[in-house]
């Protein structure tokens, strides 16, 4: 079995997100189980030297999109026994950042577009094509437009998987011919066509043979117009070819006991020294040194489905106990601004970090006690079991993969606190019993935190799971 797992970003290279993780990570998981997978991806800027000095160029074919030929280079670098290619055009990828340009339809566009170009020309056929997200839906399309010039592609099919459907790629429809170089029958027949823009998710949910999301909850909760932004329709079209499977994280890389970029190592079995990560934590974030003090973290994009609504309605309450607080993220504006200002009024007690920053999330999950994630919205979610990973115990709300992941205090297999309804209130009661069983029954509490660590969060279960179902789709072994 051969794969292609196309990708807007993949950890190590490029990441903003869960999807970089879980492109960085699912592909060497399928290689275990002998599903030969290899990764495409755009040749983004912030893409360092580091790695640009290490990729072959393979050669370069040119992509027509619309009116516009387009140059398209294509490099080959192997990393830890997993195959990349990298696409390369300096108009649409060598600039700062990776999404947020006006042109962001058309920069992917032209991606989708030439992963199938490329895969057209290259000496290598897979026999899944493994889309994620918005940024890479038009494949099957263009596929579809194709197949006639490159009669390969018939034997190719494709898995669609949603890791958020908040970003579903809207754009115009006037751009649908110009832009995309796509004609109006696929407006017209529906395909593409949400209200009066176009939708390129709802492009590749359509067209792929198999469509997927994250989590099994997520998938359940899809079916209800409260999650699925206008897409619950669609999925129901294709219920019958829909499923969620859980993410993994990389157990490798977020390993208490080797983790390089943590204070002190720790195990399930010297899990007393995850007092000195914390003491690291509290000194190098600002905070006041004391081990018996609870320490809340909190990392994630400060936007409105993460539910940062609930964390600044009960802010000034939830600093009245008996805590200390750290939020580490970037995002919109409101949020930024109000935890800016916050940290003036509790100094040594709530250290704000607005920025993204791997090594600091590392010490975070290595030196918390409680992750609060308190998400209106999760398809997945790592971060939960990276904390769990870590020993630290996480406080979510019931939703999509949290659901999935956490069981609640005092029930069979407890692994955390969780709460139900979208409610301020709801969060903050769930945090003082948090809060209250740390300072009341730390044997308890210490006890749950050394099984966390102990769960298998590792990728290998989900592996098999797409495994089945790319043979399923393809008939093959
Ligand atoms: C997105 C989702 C997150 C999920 C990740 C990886 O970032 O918001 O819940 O874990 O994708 O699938």
């Amino acid at each position: 079995m051969k794969v292609l797992f196309v990708t807007s970003e993949a950890a190590p290279f490029v990441k903003t997100g869960g999807l970089g993780d879980v492109a960085g990570s699912l592909p060497q998981a399928l290689n275990a189980k002998r599903v030969a997978t290899r990764v495409m991806l755009p040749l983004y800027e912030s893409i360092g030297e580091q790695w640009r000095e290490k990729m072959t160029f393979k050669k370069y074919i040119y992509i027509e999109l619309s009116w516009r030929k387009l140059y398209c280079g294509i490099f080959e670098l192997k990393h830890e026994g997993v195959t990349y290619y990298f696409l390369d055009n300096e108009y649409y990828f060598k600039r700062p950042g990776t999404y947020g340009f006006f042109d962001d339809g058309e920069r992917f566009a032209f991606f989708c577009r030439a992963v199938v170009e490329v895969v057209a020309e290259l000496d290598w056929e897979p026999d899944v094509i493994h889309l994620n997200d918005w940024q890479t839906a038009f494949v099957p399309v263009y596929m579809k437009e194709l197949q006639y010039r490159f009669p390969k592609l018939n034997d190719i099919k494709t898995v669609f998987t949603i890791h958020n459907i908040e970003y579903q790629g809207r754009y115009s429809r006037d751009i649908l011919a110009d832009v995309f170089g796509l004609n109006e029958g696929w407006y017209a027949d529906g395909t593409l066509r949400m209200g009066d823009s176009v939708c390129m998710m709802k492009g590749g949910i359509l067209t792929s043979d198999y469509v997927t999301t994250v989590s099994p909850t997520y998938a359940q909760e899809l079916q209800y117009p409260y999650f699925a932004q206008g897409m619950e329709g669609v999925l129901s079209l294709v219920s019958d070819h829909f499923c969620g499977i859980l993410n993994g994280i990389d157990t490798a890389s977020y390993d208490p006991a080797t983790d390089t970029r943590i204070a002190k190592n720790y195990d399930a079995t010297t899990f007393a020294d995850k007092a000195v990560n914390k003491a690291e934590l509290q000194k190098s974030f600002g905070l006041e040194e004391n081990p018996d003090v609870p320490v809340i973290a909190c990392i994630g994009r400060l936007v409105a489905h993460k539910g940062m609504d609930l964390v600044m309605s009960v802010f000034d309450r939830l600093m009245s106990l008996g805590i200390q607080f750290v939020i580490l993220g970037t995002g919109d504006y409101k949020y930024e601004q109000f935890f800016r200002s916050a940290k003036n009024y509790y100094p040594g007690r709530f250290s704000a970090n607005i920025t993204f920053s791997e090594l600091m999330a590392r010490r975070i999950y290595a030196g918390a006690d409680i992750f609060l994630m308190p998400s209106q919205k999760e398809p997945c979610g790592l971060s939960q079991m990276m904390a769990m990973r870590y020993g630290t115990l996480p406080v979510v709300r019931e939703t999509g993969g949290l659901k999935d992941t956490v069981r609640p205090y005092g029930t069979e297999g407890e692994s955390g606190f969780t709460f139900a309804n979208y409610n301020a209130d709801d969060m903050f009661n769930v945090i003082c019993f948090a809060v209250d069983k740390y300072y009341n029954d730390r044997e308890h509490f210490n006890e749950i935190a050394v099984k966390d660590m102990q769960t298998d969060f590792s990728w290998s279960r989900s592996a098999a799971e797409y495994k089945k179902l790319y043979m399923n789709i393809t008939g093959k072994r």
